[in-house]
């Protein structure tokens, strides 16, 4: 999902995605998927099952992706002048297969190549994303399970479990599909990071979006934090197979990005003071992204105010608002990390240097404010990172999961090894 006006390269234009679809009734939302990869720029084919072909239309994804489909009898057309499984799969940057039904996880885990896209897998060398989707019971039998189990350690692959919804069978419960703004966001993240699940076996606390401080139920003190730089960090942490816990003000990002999260609304400054101090003692990393309000009334009243006694009161009764980075920071255990940011206008890096050293996290992400492509609600982002031993590391402009990810291999870096070892990236399989 891009903001128009974006002049920045986007990593999905020129990639050849490969999209295989199988037989579950959340191929219905495909084309959505097919149409936003096309309008980044990326080309697109995509290769249906029989049962896919009944759910939705080939000629519909044949026109969104502006090339034919490929259907179960192309494999075996006199015409091709080789297999048409690997012709595709040398062909693809990248694969998605959404949805995964438990057939076509079946056949993938046990090594079946007796269907176009079950050979084209079991072909593919680029890495691969795959959502599943099914009914809840079908979800949780022994064996799903266990094949969704074995999947998790083939490298190069990026497993979406499904999420809980209402199912199309009336069902309440795990079986949806992962939205397709998180598969757009999932394949961009693979692009820039590939499949390795390097923070596996660790736990993440993020705070992101603004605080709101109330002077009365209808005016609060807050700011135009949109919480997608933080939000944007958390879920490149979880595809990276962290266990993360987001804890957020009032945010405005696409509510597909959230899924897969442990969330925790707040509102005010003294809310998210107490989550994150409830939620510290679990987590091997904390990333502040949260644009805390800098004042609040002592006493928010329970009525609202007229303009002129608005007015008046607007001039007392204000309290700072304790610095929770520096109270994370003061009660942290050994060899928990904190990365803090900043937000400036003007010069960055000299003030950036006086709030790292005052704020005594590990790293801190300093970005200006008064730039185009930087800030609040921008779809890009750049500054200085700093951290241990002076390091002082200029981060270009780039989009903000581009962002999130370095910021992720630098905190990473300072963290011990996870208890989990994550699987190497280039193999097949372990
Ligand atoms: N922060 C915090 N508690 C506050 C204010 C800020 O934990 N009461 C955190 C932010 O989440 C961020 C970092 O401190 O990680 C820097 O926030 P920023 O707004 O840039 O700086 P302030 O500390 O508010 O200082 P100033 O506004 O004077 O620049």
């Amino acid at each position: 999902m891009r903001n128009e006006g974006d002049s920045r390269p986007d990593p999905l234009a020129g990639c050849r995605i490969l999209v295989g679809i199988s037989g579950s009734i959340a191929a219905v939302k495909l084309p959505g998927l097919v149409s936003a990869l096309a309008k980044r720029g990326a080309e697109t084919r995509c290769v249906l099952t029989p049962s896919a072909t009944r759910l939705v239309s080939p000629v519909a994804l044949a026109s969104l992706s502006r090339r034919s489909c490929l259907l179960e009898a192309d494999q075996w057309s006199h015409q091709a002048a080789r297999p048409l499984h690997i012709e595709l799969a040398e062909w693809a940057d990248l694969v998605v297969v959404a949805p995964l039904s438990a057939s076509s996880l079946a056949r993938w885990v046990h090594g079946l190549g007796d269907t176009l896209l079950a050979s084209t897998l079991l072909a593919a060398e680029a890495p691969v994303l795959a959502a599943a989707a099914m009914n809840t019971a079908m979800w949780s039998s022994p064996g799903v399970r266990r094949n969704w189990h074995d999947l998790q350690s083939f490298a190069g692959v990026l497993p979406l479990g499904p999420e809980p919804g209402l199912l199309a069978c009336d069902r309440q419960g795990d079986g949806r599909m992962a939205e397709p703004a998180l598969l757009e966001l999932a394949l961009e993240s693979l692009r820039l990071h590939g499949a390795s699940r390097d923070w596996r076996g660790r736990r993440l606390l993020v705070s992101a979006g603004p605080t709101r401080e109330f002077l009365d139920p209808a005016r609060c003190l807050t700011n135009p934090s949109t919480g997608r730089m933080g939000v944007l960090l958390a879920q490149a942490a979880r595809l990276r197979g962290a266990q993360v816990d987001l804890v957020h003000g009032p945010l405005s990002v696409e509510a597909a990005w959230l899924e897969g999260l442990q969330l925790h609304p707040v509102v005010t400054a003294a809310e998210l003071q107490q989550r994150l101090l409830a939620l510290q003692p679990e987590a091997d990393a904390i990333a502040m992204a949260a644009a805390v309000a800098d004042h609040r009334r002592a006493a928010p009243l329970p009525t609202k105010l007229g303009k002129e006694e608005l007015a008046l009161s607007l001039q007392a009764g204000w309290q700072e608002v304790p610095d929770l980075l520096q109270q994370l920071v003061s009660q942290r255990r050994s060899g928990q990390r904190i990365l803090g940011f900043a937000a400036h206008s003007g010069d960055v890096l000299p003030q950036a240097r006086a709030k790292f050293r005052r704020k005594g996290c590990d790293l801190l992400f300093a970005n200006p404010i008064d730039q185009p492509g930087a800030g609040f609600a921008a779809a890009t982002n750049q500054g200085w990172l700093l951290g241990p031993g002076a390091e002082e590391r200029p981060l270009a402009s780039m989009g903000k999961l581009a962002v999130a990810h370095q910021l992720l291999d630098a905190l990473g870096a300072l963290l011990p090894p996870a208890s989990e070892p994550a699987p190497p990236a280039p193999a097949r399989l372990l």
